[in-house]
């Protein structure tokens, strides 16, 4: 979900409705907004898209300078008009906009009904509007204070009172939430390209703090204590500009097309192309230290964890320190073996995973050593890790992460080969190959993103398919899981990713007559392997795409069509075979006249559970 807010001296209701639109990635099943006209709360929202809500306040506009808008993911109730947010009491009194989930919010409403308090929807967040109107002290402060003891959970708030509407107050507890100071107008929103229209100087707020804001001024304090909080001012360097589409079509588009770009930036600084070596100047560790940890233990979701399988075959081939890789939200439920002698990889996109987090805290709880590799500065995940790389991708607005995952997985390149100078794993000649290689690697992505007209073509031919399979032996298959999410992301269509060995274990029974499969074979040492199994599936009536080094003609013979991407060492080349698999993903979407940026049921950034 995401929230937005603003006070200041001009009319609120357009602003509120832009900023939604820019944290629409988070969240688009409801949208709503509250704003305190002078005399009282008026609040309109509906289940759907930003449009639906558009045409609402075009009807009926809501006149005032103080407000908090929503968009919404549901979690706890369908989307509805009821379950959307703002969320008031029934004098409307208070409107609140929630992001996170509130545990314990059946408890609090069984109490609330006793005490004769009538609920309107379904969501958890209604629990909290109640709980201001019953704890309501004659101070917005202490109320506040009180409220927040109540709640379990994860939380984001931004409240507007009907009696101090001079002010706006927002809390933050696992849940990010920033504010935008401007000039005679401050803003609160979940993120930052939604205050950037307004102000570059942006507060970060911290868990178990909360915000008292009027036009001239942002006062931060304690929620337990009340003690006010000196923060500085955090100026943000980047461009709205960067946010926007830039001509394409959709960002899943412009964001392929900039893998070039975000690969060089994530590059710069650390490769050093003069020495041929790694540098890191985030990480300040001693070889004694790398050398003590035993093992690593890569943890994050969706397309972050696919960068992690990667990042497994990687560090364990450069550096030969075992490597496990799991999924957060199993991860952090496992009592997992983790100590003082591991390395902990956090790997998020967006720096406020919930399970991610949690995994992290869990793990620094245990002793180890916890690594993130985010994109955003100043995220969560960011700040409690206890060492950063920061992917240098600019903002990802897509839900579908493409140069997210390259340049994630590029940071696993780097820093297999600085944890290698510790553990004396590579020779000097292979390494200096290698960074030279890894530098030659955002041309060849320029190369393929030359010429898709083929896979354009491919990724309409499969729109009408049932299922659609994706094969591959070793680096190939970790890509290929990836090549598969996008796939069922935004075109909806059924798919799958097998290890290509394993075919004949199960899966081959569902290939028939004309089944679409991508294969991968780009792993020179098992290249053999793979054509053995291509044969499989060509012998059950198979389509088969193989996916191939340039100058690798023997795949020629036994696939339907072939893509070739430019030679690279096959430790290298998930960062080009990912490529045609984003694009197959984009063009098929595209056919099939899907909303490819915003894909039913997704978010771009999962802060619940
Ligand atoms: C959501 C997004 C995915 C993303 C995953 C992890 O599901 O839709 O694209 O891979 O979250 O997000 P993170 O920000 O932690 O990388």
């Amino acid at each position: 979900c995401g929230i937005i807010g603003y006070i200041g001296t001009k009319q609120t209701q357009n602003i509120l409705t832009a900023g939604l639109k820019k944290l629409e990635y988070r969240g688009y099943d409801s949208v709503g907004i509250a704003v305190h006209d002078g005399e009282s709360v008026h609040v309109r929202k509906t289940e759907g898209r930003l449009s639906d809500l558009d045409s609402q306040v075009k009807e009926s506009p809501v006149a005032g300078t103080v407000g908090i808008g929503h968009t919404r993911w549901a979690t706890h109730g369908r989307p509805s008009n009821e379950n959307s947010h703002p969320h008031t009491d029934s004098q409307k009194e208070f409107a609140v906009v929630h992001n996170g989930i509130i545990e314990n919010y059946l408890q609090i409403k069984k109490d609330l009904i006793e005490k004769g308090y009538k609920f309107q929807s379904e969501t958890d967040s209604e629990v909290i509007s109640h709980l201001f109107s019953d704890l309501f002290d004659g101070n917005m402060v202490s109320t506040i204070q009180k409220v927040v003891r109540e709640l379990e959970g994860a939380y984001a708030l931004g409240i507007v009172s009907q009696y101090e509407p001079e002010k706006l107050y927002a809390v933050r507890q696992d849940s990010p939430l920033i504010i935008g100071a401007g000039e005679e107008e401050n803003l609160i929103s979940s993120d930052i390209p939604a205050v950037l229209e307004y102000t570059r100087d942006v507060y970060i707020l911290n868990d178990g703090e909360m915000a008292v804001i009027t036009p001239e001024e942002v006062t931060l304090l304690g929620v337990d204590s009340g003690n006010s909080i000196q923060r500085e001012i955090f100026k943000v360097n980047w461009d709205m500009e960067q946010a926007e589409k830039n001509g394409y079509d959709h960002f899943m588009l412009k964001e392929i097309f900039e893998q070039p770009k975000a690969l060089e930036k994530t590059m710069t600084g650390r490769l050093n192309k003069e020495a041929k070596q790694v540098e890191f100047e985030e990480l300040n560790w001693t070889h004694e230290q790398i050398k003590n940890w035993n093992k690593i233990s890569i943890v994050a979701c969706g397309t972050a964890y696919h960068a992690g399988l990667i990042g497994k075959h990687v560090i364990e081939e450069l550096t030969r320190i075992p490597v496990e890789v799991e999924v957060a939200s199993e991860f952090r439920y496992r009592n997992p073996i983790i100590d003082e002698k591991t390395l902990v990889i956090v790997v998020s996109q967006s720096g406020e995973t919930a399970d991610t987090l949690a995994a992290l805290r869990q793990s620094q709880h245990l002793g180890a050593h916890v690594l993130a590799i985010t994109n955003v500065v100043g995220s969560s995940i960011a700040r409690e890790a206890d060492e950063v790389i920061l992917t240098m991708a600019g903002p990802e607005i897509a839900v579908a992460s493409t140069k997210a995952y390259t340049t994630q997985v590029l940071s696993f390149y780097l820093l297999g080969i600085y944890l290698s100078e510790a553990k004396g794993t590579l020779n000097d000649e292979f390494k200096e190959q290698l960074v030279e290689a890894i530098t030659a690697i955002p041309e060849k992505i320029e190369e393929i993103l030359e010429h898709t007209k083929g896979i354009q073509w491919y990724g309409e031919s499969i729109k009408d398919a049932d299922s659609v399979f994706f094969l591959g032996r070793g680096a190939d298959h970790a890509v290929s899981l990836e090549g598969s999410l996008k796939l069922k992301e935004i075109s909806y269509i059924h798919s799958e990713a097998y290890a290509a060995g394993e075919l004949k274990h199960g899966t081959l029974a569902l290939i028939e007559e004309g089944t679409p499969v991508v294969a991968l074979m780009t792993q020179e040492a098992v290249s053999e392997k793979m054509l053995g199994n291509i044969k499989e599936v060509k012998a059950r009536g198979a389509q088969v795409l193989g996916i191939a080094v340039e100058g690798d003609m023997k795949i020629w013979d036994y696939v339907d069509e072939t893509c070739f991407i430019p030679a690279a060492f096959s430790i290298l080349t998930p960062l080009l075979t990912v490529i045609p698999l984003q694009l197959i993903a984009y063009y098929t979407s595209l056919a099939l006249g899907n909303d490819v940026d915003k894909p039913r049921n997704l978010a771009k950034s999962v802060t619940v559970e």
